[in-house]
């Protein structure tokens, strides 16, 4: 039999779990005052520093995220430069314009809330960790279709350790932004060089965050009932292809913003 060498020191790893008791509510109450008040703005107030020790403390809460195969296959970059931000800034403010002209009707927001957000996080992955999931990786139809469902459990698990991430900065008082409009490979091939990123590195989204400029407000939430489904899937909740139209058409833009002459 031969030895195999774990490339991972295991003995390292934080073994301790600590649950409550189940049903026993403090956490839990404790956890949901975070959740409910992680709120999006897109302007913050200038001149906000964030102290060093804060990235540590939210990066620490993505760092312990799940992942298909503990790949873990999420990187994070901490932009403090305020040239770069506003170049950044730029590229979403060219996009927001771009969206305009090709009559997407995509409530766009304002962009430029991005050159002086004071917590600036890109958010990175690399997409060939698709290889440690489900794959034949020998290029035939089945393998599509498994690298398919590969490259979601990638997306889920950088989306999880982001999650995270959010909850720790509004734990710390922060509000949050989470941008993901930048995802288009023109973009991301013109953001690379800003941030020394490699090409086989994907820009996933950016992470603001920082004291608000104005007032925050809460979004809406579907209520519990419309979302829960007991032992099957309930057809009330179903939209037919005319409903969802029509729900783009009439409520998105009523419930991304306060209201939609203040898009934000
Ligand atoms: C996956 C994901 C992508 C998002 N992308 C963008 C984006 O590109 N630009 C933006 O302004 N907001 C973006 N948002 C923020 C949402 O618009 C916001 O979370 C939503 O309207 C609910 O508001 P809340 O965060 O205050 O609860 C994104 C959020 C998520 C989770």
């Amino acid at each position: 039999m031969t030895e195999t060498t774990p490339a991972v020191d295991l003995d390292e790893a934080e073994a301790e779990v600590d649950l409550p008791e189940i049903g026993d509510r403090t956490r839990y109450d404790a956890l949901m005052q975070v959740i409910r008040n992680r709120v999006t703005v897109r302007k913050f107030a200038p001149g906000f520093v964030v102290p060093e020790v804060h990235y540590d403390l939210i990066l620490e809460a993505a760092r312990h995220a799940p992942s298909g195969a503990n790949a873990q296959p999420w990187q994070f970059v901490v932009v403090r430069d305020g040239e770069v931000k506003q170049k950044i800034a730029d590229y979403f403010v060219a996009e927001q314009r771009f969206r305009a002209k090709a009559k997407m009707k995509f409530p766009t927001p304002d962009y430029r809330g991005l050159a002086t957000a004071p917590g600036f996080i890109v958010v990175c992955s690399d997409m060939r960790w698709v290889n440690a999931f489900p794959v034949l990786r020998d290029g035939s139809d089945l393998d599509r279709m498994y690298r398919e469902n590969a490259e979601r459990i990638l997306l889920q698990s950088v989306a999880a350790a982001t999650m995270s991430a959010h909850l720790a900065a509004a734990a710390l008082g922060y509000n949050v932004w989470w941008v993901t409009a930048i995802g288009q490979e023109q973009a991301q091939t013109d953001m690379r060089p800003l941030l020394g990123i490699p090409d086989e590195i994907s820009v996933l989204d950016i992470f603001l965050f920082g004291p608000p400029a104005a007032k925050p407000y809460k979004r809406w939430r579907r209520p519990l009932e419309e979302i829960r489904h007991v032992d099957g899937y309930d057809p009330q909740f179903f939209m037919s292809d005319e409903e969802l139209d029509d729900w783009i058409k009439t409520r998105r833009h009523r419930v991304m913003f306060k209201d939609a002459s203040k898009i934000d």
